[in-house]
């Protein structure tokens, strides 16, 4: 493999009187060339205001979190020697080794771009704490490996492990069907792993009888647990699931750390969930995951007894589901790279990258989710967060607003679609009969978050609207954007979900309005005051690309804290909700914003374990939580 031709390294210091601190930059080429009239772009989360002072350097431009920067002129930088250079004006100062460049390359003066390796952000002036160990040992007190836990388990543990369960006779065709699936998810999840089911029987086994009864739960099963059987109650399909996933897990549990965990012999579980929604958000604007990935992720939420899968497909980044009557979105807006409308971001280098799901894609990962009791509910981010869809189509853009008239707190310039020009409800309208095509949710997740204030105000198209309609300011028009599409998926018989934002500058109907409450945990009372249906995901608690512990060393964003997985777990959601509002609050959800996430270790580490957490929290009745036992079980679960 090449060696690589450049790399940057870069650190952070203190400065007393700017709270930003400053940079330093130090391009090494370890080319055989010496190279000159060049410029450097690296992408950084922690931005430049737009007029940095630079040492050593002259500031190009900065778009969101792509930043430039030339050497002064004549410096030519021969093989082995460094350039350094110094940046202070930063936004908000860099807390730990993941806030600085994540990407950097090269352009030449020919035009031609090269890749340069980039190093943690290092931190000087102060110590630089290493990462702390995040889960201790735990403990069980009862030896099953169960997770989320269930609302009542009363078990004896046995001395043996049965080989594998097996259906009895006169099982019906979808009780055999559920076992396969269950076994098929677990053969994905464990590859190496000893199956915990067989559909013929099998020597040491043990037989599972199956009993269709209507008194159980929704989504809710028993086990009873006998030397000879084990049996299985359950209502409906996803609790016929989840009972078998409990099985599987227990088996697995108890052959691969035996000294922890056993089959249990005698006894019974009686469970259902304690929330409807149990959901899990995944980002694939920011980095893109493959249609595999992104099922292993669904596989990952089934064997948690997650019921929702929120796939948000569109950011100012890139734009992800193929919507055929604009292929402009998935070229155009999906392509960051130096050359392209859509510059490098978050950890994108030289080479363009992209990457969509076609319609086709779409539905196979509905399809892979249906079968395991997961409902996809798709986002499509508007009015704001939408550069990517304004690059592909610039014809939503009205042409006579001032360009950089408002910001996103991410960066991105006059982000959001106008909803002062009519094109931009016809776009939408087509893009929804295209979205309803390919998923049943009845829920469309529109988006509604950060929208910047004073968005649209130079927009002349937007001013004449505010005086014709008599409305106010940026949250006025907002409110008026989304009742027209409320009322575009009302016609296609749909509801619409989003972001606590939606409910800003008059809002919309409550009535079958679903919010998610990311701000604060207060928010979500707030809205179901003003009742709208809440799934409690706030960032303090649910969002898995924060931080997990302060020290400099550890990986992932902070703006919302530092959120140990110590506490997502024992974070209670419903919180202050009054006794009469909380059926309102339809349940709990992680998001995994990916940001931060450059590849699959990033995202192990941060998702892990504070997904199952979440889980567990969706699933088991507070009193029921027990960190320990959390902590002794979730080292069993499948990495992502
Ligand atoms: C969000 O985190 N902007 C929903």
């Amino acid at each position: 493999m090449a060696t690589a031709q450049f790399r940057l390294e870069n650190a952070w210091h203190p400065i007393a009187r700017d709270e930003g601190g400053g940079f330093v930059v130090t391009l090494v080429n370890l080319s055989a060339e010496t190279i000159a009239d060049f410029k450097l772009a690296y992408t950084s989360l922690t931005r430049v205001g737009d007029a940095p002072a630079c040492g050593n350097a002259a500031f190009l431009r900065r778009n969101a979190n792509f930043h430039q920067y030339a050497p002064p002129a004549g410096l030519s930088l021969a093989p082995g020697r460094s350039w350094r250079f110094t940046v202070e004006g930063l936004l908000r100062p860099a807390r730990h080794r993941t806030d600085g460049a994540k990407s950097a390359y090269l352009t030449l003066a020919d035009g031609s771009h090269h890749a340069v390796e980039v190093g943690d952000l290092m931190l000087e002036g102060r110590h630089s704490e290493p990462a702390p160990q995040l889960l201790p040992e735990g403990e069980v007190r009862e030896p099953f490996s169960i997770l989320p836990w269930p609302a009542k388990a009363s078990l004896t543990a046995g001395d043996t492990i049965p080989v594998a369960l097996h259906p009895a006779a006169g099982a019906t065709l979808d009780e055999l069907r559920a076992i396969d699936t269950v076994l098929s998810l677990f053969q994905r999840l464990y590859s190496v792993a000893h199956v915990p089911f067989a559909l013929a029987p099998v020597h040491e086994g043990r037989v599972l009888r199956f009993a269709r009864q209507d008194g159980v739960a929704p989504s809710g099963y028993e086990l009873t647990f006998a030397a000879d059987a084990v049996k299985l109650r359950y209502g409906d399909a996803a609790g016929l699931q989840y009972g078998l996933t409990v099985l599987a897990q227990l088996l697995h549990g108890a052959r691969t750390k035996p000294d922890t965990f056993r089959f249990p012999a005698s006894g019974m579980i009686l469970d259902a969930p304690r929330y409807g929604w149990r959901g899990c958000h995944l980002d694939v604007s920011r980095q893109f995951y493959p249609v595999a990935d992104v099922k292993r992720l669904i596989d990952i939420l089934a064997w948690f007894r997650m019921n929702t899968f929120h796939w948000h497909l569109t950011d100012d980044e890139a734009w992800r589901l193929e919507i055929k009557a604009f292929p402009e979105l998935t070229t155009v807006g999906v392509l960051r790279g130096p050359d392209e409308p859509l510059l490098p971001q978050l950890g994108n280098g030289a080479e363009p990258v992209g990457g969509f799901y076609t319609q086709e894609q779409a539905r196979e990962v509905v399809a892979h989710a249906a079968a395991l009791a997961i409902e996809v509910v798709p986002e499509i981010d508007i009015p704001g967060h939408s550069t990517a869809a304004l690059a592909a189509l610039p014809d939503l853009i009205d042409g006579q607003e001032a360009p950089d008239s408002y910001r996103s707190v991410q960066g991105y310039p006059n982000n959001a679609l106008n909803p002062a020009i009519e094109r931009t409800y016809e776009f939408l309208g087509k893009v929804f009969d295209e979205m309803v095509a390919i998923f049943p949710s009845k829920l469309i997740h529109i988006g509604g978050d950060e929208v910047a204030a004073n968005t649209w105000m130079a927009s002349p198209l937007a001013r004449s609207l505010m005086e014709r309609e008599g409305i106010e300011g940026t949250f006025g028009l907002q409110s008026y954007f989304m009742k027209r599409i409320q009322g575009m998926l009302a016609d296609r018989g749909r509801s619409l979900a989003g972001w606590d934002e939606v409910s800003h500058g008059g809002g919309v109907d409550p009535a079958g309005t679903l919010l998610m409450a990311w701000q604060k945990p207060e928010v979500g009372l707030e809205l179901a005051k003003q009742g709208y249906d809440v799934v409690m995901t706030p960032g303090q608690a649910y969002y898995l690309d924060m931080v997990q512990a302060s020290e400099w060393q550890e990986p992932g964003a902070s703006w919302a804290g530092t959120v140990p997985p110590h506490h997502t777990y024992t974070y209670e959601a419903v919180g202050e909700f009054p006794e009469a509002l909380k059926p309102r609050m339809r349940g709990v959800q992680a998001c995994i914003w990916s940001e931060h996430f450059l590849n699959r270790d990033y995202f192990n580490h941060l998702v892990f374990p504070r997904l199952p957490a979440v889980a567990e929290a969706a699933w088991t009745p507070a009193e029921g939580k027990d960190w320990l036992r959390f902590a002794a079980i979730v080292r069993l679960s499948p990495r992502y």
